[in-house]
């Protein structure tokens, strides 16, 4: 019946999430709390309550064309990331939005809320701007989840909107990993470096930062960004119409724009191998990956 025929042989999927990567959110809720925010929390208490997760997902794309629906070990991919999405404890609810029918009538039919947004989307952002308008209740948090990484944990999206929630001077937050030596000169690697309060500074598709000697300093903990990212609503809504800027257009980094117009941005270290989907031959590394460790 539905488009994406779901025949994955055991799909336990809450006992998946656990047990085979053991990560740390490092530095997600040891944050002072800066006096601006008391002045806040002591009028309102409790902070950006409302959460609401969305994975934006889109049928055509010009690399890999209906990719959210490409099976992966017998489960489409959009399933997977919403699987293990669920399991966030944060969220108040979870949609996907997308602007396709087979899409939508996939996740209708694993028991997603959809909701459908306009073709003239120009990326995710847009697209969760545009669904957050149609969904019925208000929220204070939005979280952006990438559809493409079915293997994301559900701790770190607990971790972003707790450390939204913990840093009312911040917009957006969102989540970076150690970077592994041989990824440092790739430019699809997007590297971040933040300030001693865990605020970002920079991201870049060069390695940063740049060691004098112009090779990877071993002893460095370099940065790798992660793509997901949660908004503060109201930021949400301004942001797309933000003007690009230089350094933006000049890296191709949407998130550059949200530094360069002044806003802050919070920034979580986690343990996580990152496995996006990005190609057709990306599937097989999932998949053999998830063989070796036991995942179905
Ligand atoms: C550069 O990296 C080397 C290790 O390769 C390290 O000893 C040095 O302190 C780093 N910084 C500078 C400025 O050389
Ligand atoms: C996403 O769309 C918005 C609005 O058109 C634009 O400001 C932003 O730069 C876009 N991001 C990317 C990565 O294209």
């Amino acid at each position: 019946m539905s488009v994406c025929s779901s025949s994955s042989s055991s799909s336990s999927s809450s006992s998946t999430g656990k047990a085979w990567i053991v990560h740390r959110i490092l530095a997600g809720t040891a944050i002072a709390v800066a006096i601006g925010a008391r002045a806040y929390l002591g009028r309102a208490r409790k902070f950006r309550t409302r959460v609401v997760g969305i994975i934006p997902a889109r049928y055509a794309s010009s690399r890999f064309e209906g990719k959210p629906l490409v099976h992966i070990l017998g489960k489409p991919m959009i399933q997977r990331t919403w699987e293990r999405s669920k399991l966030a404890t944060t969220l108040d609810h979870l949609v996907v939005a997308t602007d396709d029918e087979k899409i939508a009538a996939c996740c209708r039919g694993f028991g997603a809320d959809v909701i459908m947004t306009s073709e003239s989307c120009q990326n995710g952002t847009e697209r969760c701007n545009e669904a957050l308008e149609k969904l019925e209740k208000k929220y204070d948090i939005v979280v952006n989840i990438q559809g493409d990484e079915p293997l994301i944990e559900p701790e770190i999206i607990d971790g972003i909107v707790k450390a939204l929630q913990a840093a009312p001077d911040a917009v957006f937050s969102t989540a970076v990993t150690s970077l592994k030596p041989e990824d440092a000169f790739d430019p699809n690697r997007v590297k971040c470096v933040v300030d001693n309060r865990g605020y970002a500074i920079y991201f870049s598709r060069g390695l940063i930062p740049f060691n004098k000697s112009a090779k990877v300093n071993p002893q460095f903990p370099y940065m790798l960004h992660l793509g997901i990212q949660s908004y503060d609503s109201k930021f949400l809504q301004i942001y797309p119409k933000l003007q690009p800027t230089p350094l933006q257009l000049e890296e191709d980094l949407e998130q550059l724009k949200v530094l360069e117009n002044g806003y802050k941005m919070k920034v979580i270290k986690v343990e996580h191998e990152a496995h996006g989907v990005d190609t057709p031959e990306d599937v097989e590394k999932i998949e053999s990956l998830m063989r070796e460790r036991n995942l179905s």
